[in-house]
């Protein structure tokens, strides 16, 4: 049985090589699913929202989705907002319950990209609310626009000066990852995740994990990734199996149409928590 708090959990993932995968939702199909998979895989997860599925759904449903999704787990279901690119919709997701909040300041210059962390952990611990931030710049090819060259990759001089200014329990790296499905294969600097690895001592996240070869990302949690973050794989699971469902025959009971769709992502989300080498951990 682990700790339950929530730092102590990716500290311990971090210390035993593997890792929380945190799974993206825009649904209540998509986090049954996710639920239900890692209830019977014994898995910690994190179900995740972005800005948009929050500013869609609204932050007190996601956040009493969360309470629900974190009482039927037992606590193995921890709520955390992906990607907040301001400060007061961090504050509003820890006012909802919350257990984890990212601030993205990744577009912003180095020194502002801190001060917004600064003032969302000083806001998080006193609630118990962990923290994650970004350094280098995590795009894609879906919401965030495309990017060239290096400029995308964060540098051990950055991850330094984020982590001990701010105290941030964990850290989002660019290593060459992106979100979306990749263009070509991705070139993954695992070299640049054990430099930034040995030189600062909170959990490192991966984003983009979608189209990254599971070998890879197991490289990666052997060097010092605590958290996978999965989006696309599982909505792209989801709509062509939607398809597939809707193809079969004209169905407008919409449980029984969604309900093998959900399995079909259940199916996804249990591939990656052992990716993840996350299953069986309580
Ligand atoms: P993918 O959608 O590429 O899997 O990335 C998810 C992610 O990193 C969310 O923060």
């Amino acid at each position: 049985m682990y700790n339950n708090n929530m730092k102590g959990l990716i500290e311990t993932a971090n210390r035993e090589g593997f890792a929380i995968p945190a799974f993206n939702y825009s649904d209540i199909w998509e986090l049954l699913a996710i639920v239900e998979a890692a209830r019977d895989r014994k898995a910690p997860v994190y179900i995740a929202s972005n800005s948009l599925v929050v500013n869609t759904l609204g932050i007190d449903y996601c956040g009493a989705l969360g309470k629900v999704a974190y009482k039927e787990s037992h606590g193995y279901v921890l709520n955390h907002l992906d990607h907040a690119m301001e400060v007061d919709l961090c504050r509003k997701a820890i006012d909802s319950g919350y257990m984890s909040v990212m601030i993205d300041g990744s577009l912003k210059e180095l020194m502002e990209n801190i001060a917004m962390v600064k003032e969302v952990v000083r806001y998080a611990h006193d609630k118990g609310v962990i923290v994650e931030a970004e350094i280098g710049k995590i795009r894609g090819s879906n919401e965030e626009g495309t990017y060239t060259g290096n400029e995308y990759l964060g540098s051990v001089e950055e991850a330094v000066a984020m982590v001990s200014a701010t105290n941030v329990d964990s850290l989002a790296v660019g290593i060459g990852n992106a979100h979306g499905f990749y263009k070509q294969p991705p070139h993954i600097h695992i070299d640049l995740l054990r430099d930034v690895h040995h030189a600062v001592s909170v959990p490192l996240v991966l984003h983009g994990s979608t189209g990254i070869p599971y070998e890879t990302v197991r490289a990666c949690i052997k060097n010092g990734i605590a958290k996978v973050n999965v989006g696309t794989m599982l909505h792209s699971t989801y709509v062509k199996q939607l398809r597939i469902e809707l193809e079969k025959k004209e169905d407008y009971n919409v449980v029984t149409l969604l309900t093998p769709v959900k399995d079909a992502v259940k199916a996804m989300v249990k591939e990656w928590i052992d990716v993840c080498y996350a299953g069986g951990r309580y």
